[in-house]
């Protein structure tokens, strides 16, 4: 994997600095092959083994893919159970190689309800790859972005009761801080795959300014060529964070 930030063609224009996906489409590729769900599942690893390397390779320091909802609960509990094990399992069996590459492992959400044996695995590589520089890979696990709005806004109530802070006083730098991805930076781009153009309660704050690339290839498919081509999108679009077109222009930095 290399540090170095290069597009495919080895120049270094505009690539986003966060990618965030939502990873859809895993049961319907399945189902159009014949197969159980759990198959399209397993395929979803490998397309996701497929997005980290992707971008560790073009040198994206931020990757977050959004696993399992709070919503997701909602599935027979013979698929949660599959894929509770599926993620212990998937994240053993690649601890070794992310550690290798300088990947740091983040889990935002709540990942104690998917039970200890997950826990422990998510500890133990978080822990272990804690020192990584080269890609930050945060997965969204038991995730929902109003539980997290809600939960930010009791602990900035908490803040005031304890007169650490004052209502008027709040800012979007204090609720930053008590979010779950705190640290890291807003995506640039999300990309959905599995046709459905919806944010389906994920990253809500955090998407504010994001570029937003909707793909019906499933998320099996997904692969080096849906990768570079909604890279490709995003450099097309002029990003302007509420500004008009002459004012993103006289400011360096943003594009
Ligand atoms: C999406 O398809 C499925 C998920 C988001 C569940 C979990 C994701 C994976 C197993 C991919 C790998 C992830 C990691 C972090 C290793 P769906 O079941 O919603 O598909 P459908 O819309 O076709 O039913």
């Amino acid at each position: 994997m290399t540090p170095a930030t290069a597009n495919k063609d080895g120049s270094q224009e505009d690539l986003p600095r966060h990618l965030a996906i939502i990873m859809d489409g895993n049961g319907r590729w399945a189902k159009a092959r014949g197969q159980a769900r759990v198959q399209g599942h397993r395929r979803g690893v490998d397309a996701a083994r497929r997005a980290t390397t992707l971008c560790g390779e073009a040198g994206i320091p931020y990757l977050t893919l959004f696993a399992f909802s709070s919503e997701n609960w909602r599935r027979p509990d013979e698929e949660v159970r599959f894929l509770t094990q599926l993620l212990a399992l998937s994240l053993e069996k690649e601890l070794g190689r992310l550690h290798e590459n300088g990947v740091r492992l983040n889990i935002i959400g709540d990942p104690a309800s998917f039970g200890r044996n997950l826990a422990k695995t998510i500890d133990r590589a978080v822990e272990k790859t804690s020192s990584n520089t080269n890609l930050t890979l945060t997965i969204a696990l038991n995730y929902g972005a109003r539980q997290e709005l809600v939960t930010a806004a009791r602990l900035l109530a908490e803040s005031c009761v304890a007169k650490e802070l004052t209502p008027e006083a709040i800012s979007e730098a204090d609720l930053e801080r008590v979010l779950n991805t705190r640290g890291l930076p807003d995506p640039d781009l999300l990309i959905r795959t599995g046709g459905e153009v919806r944010l389906s309660n994920f990253l809500l704050w955090q998407l504010a300014y994001t570029e937003l690339v909707f793909t019906d290839v499933l998320w099996p498919d997904f692969d080096e060529t849906i990768f570079w081509e909604a890279i490709a999108a995003y450099q097309g679009r002029q990003r302007r964070f509420g500004q008009i077109g002459e004012q993103v222009e006289s400011q360096s930095g943003i594009g």
